[in-house]
C-alpha cells in the first residue's frame, strides 16, 4: 500500500472523526483526510493543538472542519451520546472514525503496575473507543459507505514484557474491532479494521524509547497511504482485518 496514490477527491463528501487529532499520527491523518476532500471533526484533549490543525486545514483550502474538545479520560457515555447528537444535527451522517487517541502512561511490570493508572489507560485506549463507536453507530449506518479504523500496536498483537495496560488495551482494541466487524458484516456499508502505524516519530514513541534517536524513525506523514486507503472507498469489502505499516 506504500505505492497507493489516491485521487485528490478520494474523501470528498465524507465526514470523518479523528480522535487525538491535535498531535502526532492523528494530526497527520486529519490533515491528509482534509487534503483529500473530507470534512473533519477534530476531537482531542488540548484545544490549542486542535485550533492549530483547524487553521492549517483552512489555510490549505480544505473544507471547514469542526473542533470537539473532549478528554477521553473523564468522558462518560452521556458525553459520547451528546457528541453524536451534535454530529447528527450538524452533518446528518458520519462516513468514518479514526480511533487514534491513546496513552502509554508508563512501562512497568505487572507486579508493580499502579492500579489507578491501569484504569486511566483502559478508559482512554479501550473504553472511550467502545463508547464513541456505540454512540456513533446510528450515524455510521446512515452513510452509504463508512470505515471505522482502530489504531493498533504490535505489543497489542503479540505481548511484550512491561507494556502493561497499554498493551492489554491494544489487545482489547483488536477484540473490539473483530466483534464489531462480525456484527456489521451483513450491513455491508460499514467496514471495521485495525491499523498498526509501526514505529513513528511522536511523543508517545519517545516516552516508550527515550534513548532512541528520533531521526531514525519515519515522520507520521510517511504512514498516511494506508490511513487514506483504509478510510476511502478503495478498501471497500475489507473488514475484520489487522493491517500494519511495517517501515520505521
Ligand atoms: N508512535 C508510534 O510509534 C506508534 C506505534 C504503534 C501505535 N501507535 C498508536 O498510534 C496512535 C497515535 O499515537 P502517537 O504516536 O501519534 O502519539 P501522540 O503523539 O502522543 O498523540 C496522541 C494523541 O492522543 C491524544 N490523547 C491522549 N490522551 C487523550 C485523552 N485523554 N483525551 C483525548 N485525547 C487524548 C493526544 O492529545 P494531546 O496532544 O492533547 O496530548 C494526542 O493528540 C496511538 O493509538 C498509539 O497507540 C503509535
Amino acid at each position: 500500500m506504500r505505492d497507493y496514490h489516491p485521487p485528490k477527491n478520494l474523501l470528498s463528501g465524507r465526514t470523518i472523526l479523528v480522535t487525538g487529532a491535535g498531535d502526532g499520527i492523528g494530526r497527520a491523518a486529519a490533515l491528509a483526510y482534509a487534503a483529500h476532500g473530507a470534512t473533519l471533526i477534530l476531537l482531542g484533549r488540548t484545544l490549542a493543538k486542535l485550533e492549530a490543525v483547524y487553521d492549517t486545514i483552512e489555510e490549505s483550502g480544505g473544507a471547514q472542519p469542526a473542533i470537539y474538545p473532549l478528554n477521553l479520560e473523564g468522558a462518560t457515555d452521556h458525553d459520547y451520546f451528546e457528541l453524536s447528537k451534535v454530529l447528527e444535527t450538524e452533518f446528518g451522517s458520519l462516513e468514518g472514525i479514526l480511533h487514534n487517541a491513546a496513552q502509554l502512561a508508563l512501562l512497568s511490570r505487572i507486579d508493580d503496575y499502579d492500579v489507578e493508572t491501569w484504569y486511566k489507560v483502559m478508559q482512554v485506549n479501550l473504553n472511550g473507543p467502545f463508547m464513541l463507536t456505540q454512540a456513533c453507530l446510528p450515524l455510521l449506518r446512515k452513510a452509504d459507505d463508512a470505515s471505522i479504523i482502530f489504531t493498533a500496536d504490535c505489543v497489542g498483537r503479540k505481548a511484550k514484557a512491561y507494556w502493561g495496560a497499554y498493551a492489554v488495551s491494544k489487545f482489547g482494541v483488536e477484540g473490539l474491532m473483530q466483534v464489531l466487524a462480525e456484527e456489521t458484516r451483513d450491513s455491508s456499508n460499514i467496514r471495521v479494521n485495525s491499523l498498526d502505524p509501526g514505529p513513528t516519530r511522536t511523543q508517545l514513541r519517545s516516552l516508550a524509547y527515550p534513548g532512541e534517536n528520533p531521526e531514525s524513525l519515519k515522520i507520521p506523514e510517511k504512514a498516511m497511504s494506508l490511513y487514506l486507503w483504509l478510510m476511502g472507498p478503495d478498501s471497500a469489502g475489507y473488514t475484520a482485518q489487522a493491517f500494519d505499516t511495517n517501515e520505521k
